[in-house]
């Protein structure tokens, strides 16, 4: 038992680090990171677009309610993801505008929370229009700050 962890041991630590230094080289640069961490609240921002137009569809207005206030949530995250100026990774679409005028892109943001949070409200789901939604609070700041794609 004793003859085999000596043998053994110096081997599994040397694998560890060598196996440490190889993903020290693979780990994400804090650009990649923050890339990652905006791409994903995106994605959900999506995904959540599609449950309030489902919600509606079923005339379900307590999942409606409950996606909206999703959607607000996440939204509060946003400017999270842009913290680093003039992060624009590989495989990022974002303008460098947006550090050049972060108050105007805040504001775009701002715009987002506000209109997810009046569709929290008793009855917002019956005039919900996703295309109108979808123009003016995303698009209005993908117009500005996500290059076309
Ligand atoms: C305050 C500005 C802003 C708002 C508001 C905003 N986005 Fe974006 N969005 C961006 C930027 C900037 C990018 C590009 C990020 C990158 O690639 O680094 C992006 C990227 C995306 C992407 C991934 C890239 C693509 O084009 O497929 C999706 C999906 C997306 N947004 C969906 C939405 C949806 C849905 C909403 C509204 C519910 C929304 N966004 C609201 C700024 C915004």
């Amino acid at each position: 038992m004793k003859a085999s962890t000596s043998i053994w041991l110096p081997l599994v630590v040397s694998l560890f680090f060598s196996t440490q230094a190889f993903s020290d080289d693979k780990q994400p640069t804090p650009e990649e990171r923050a890339y990652e961490f905006r791409h994903s609240i995106f994605e959900t921002f999506a995904w959540k677009m599609g449950q309030l137009v489902g919600a509606k569809m079923k005339n379900d207005a307590a999942g409606f309610k409950k996606h909206a206030t999703d959607l607000e949530y996440l939204a509060s995250m946003l400017e999270e993801g842009f913290q680093i100026e003039n992060s624009i990774p590989e495989g990022s679409i974002a303008k460098p505008e947006i550090w050049d005028d972060f108050s105007k892109f805040e504001e775009k943001a701002n715009g987002l929370r506000t209109a997810a949070g009046s569709l929290t409200k008793d009855g917002a789901m019956d005039s919900f229009n996703p295309r109108d939604f979808g123009s003016k609070n995303c698009g209005g700041c993908h117009r500005d700050f996500k290059v076309k794609d």
